[in-house]
C-alpha cells in the first residue's frame, strides 16, 4: 500500500468527541516506551507525525490520524505508567478501556511488544482482557533491531510457547522496527487486506 497522506486529526480522552466517520481504524497499543509512537511513523513515512521520546508517558491521550482520507491509524497511551486504577487487574486506564470496549469502528488493535523482553505479566493479562472481551488484535514485536537475529527467534519461539499455554490459537505476528523499517510491507499489507474487506461487505449493503 502507499501512503499518500497522513494527517493529524485529533486528541481527546473521550471516545464519544472521537471522529465519527465510518472507516476503518486501526490502534496501537502497548507499554509505555515499546514504541508506539515511532511505528506510526515508520509505516506512514513522516517523521514527525506522532510525538515520540525517550521519556515514558509522552502518549496521554486518543490520538486520530487519518491516513490516505480512508482509515484511522490512531496513537493510544501507554499502559504501563498512565494513572491508574488499583481495580483494574491489567493495569491500563479507563480511557483506553472505554476506547477498547465502545469504538465500533476499531477494526483492530495492534499490540506492540518489546522484542528484547520476556513476557511481561502487564502484557499477557492485558491480551486476556482482549480475548475475554472479543476485541480482535494482533502482536506486533518492536525494536527487533536491537537483538540479533539469533536472539529474536529465541525470544520469539519462547513467547509463542508460553501463549500457548492460555490460548489455543496465536493471533497474527509482525515483526518490526523504526528503525530499518522492517515490518512495515508485512503490516501495511495486513491494513490493506482488511481494508479492501470492509470496502467488500459495505457495498453489499
Ligand atoms: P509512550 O507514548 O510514552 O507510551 O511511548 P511509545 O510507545 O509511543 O514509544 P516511542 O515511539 O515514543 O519510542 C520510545 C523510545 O524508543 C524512543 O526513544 C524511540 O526512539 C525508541 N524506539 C522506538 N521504536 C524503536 C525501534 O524500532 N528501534 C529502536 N532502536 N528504537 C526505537
Ligand atoms: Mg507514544
Amino acid at each position: 500500500m502507499i501512503i499518500k497522506t497522513a494527517e493529524f486529526l485529533m486528541s481527546n480522552s473521550l471516545v464519544a468527541k472521537c471522529p465519527q466517520r465510518d472507516i476503518p481504524e486501526y490502534a496501537f497499543i502497548g507499554r509505555s516506551n515499546v514504541g508506539k509512537s515511532s511505528l506510526i511513523n515508520m509505516l506512514t513515512n513522516h517523521s514527525k507525525l506522532a510525538k515520540t521520546s525517550g521519556t515514558p508517558g509522552k502518549t496521554q491521550l486518543i490520538n486520530h490520524f487519518l491516513i490516505n482520507d480512508a482509515w484511522f491509524l490512531v496513537d493510544l497511551p501507554g499502559y504501563g505508567y498512565a494513572k491508574v486504577s488499583k481495580k483494574l487487574r491489567a493495569g491500563f486506564s479507563q480511557i483506553i478501556t472505554n476506547y477498547l470496549k465502545k469504538r465500533e469502528q476499531l477494526f483492530c488493535l495492534f499490540v506492540l511488544l518489546d522484542s528484547r523482553l520476556e513476557p511481561q505479566k502487564a502484557d499477557l493479562e492485558f491480551m486476556d482482557f482482549l480475548g475475554n472481551n472479543g476485541i480482535p488484535f494482533v502482536m506486533v514485536f518492536t525494536k527487533a533491531d536491537k537483538l540479533k537475529p539469533t536472539e529474536l527467534e529465541r525470544n520469539l519461539a519462547n513467547y509463542k510457547t508460553i501463549m500457548l499455554e492460555s490460548w489455543d490459537d496465536l493471533p497474527e505476528i509482525f515483526i518490526t522496527s523504526a528503525t530499518s523499517t522492517m515490518g512495515r510491507d508485512e503490516v501495511l499489507g495486513f491494513i490493506s487486506k482488511t481494508n479492501k474487506e470492509f470496502d467488500l461487505s459495505s457495498s453489499e449493503v
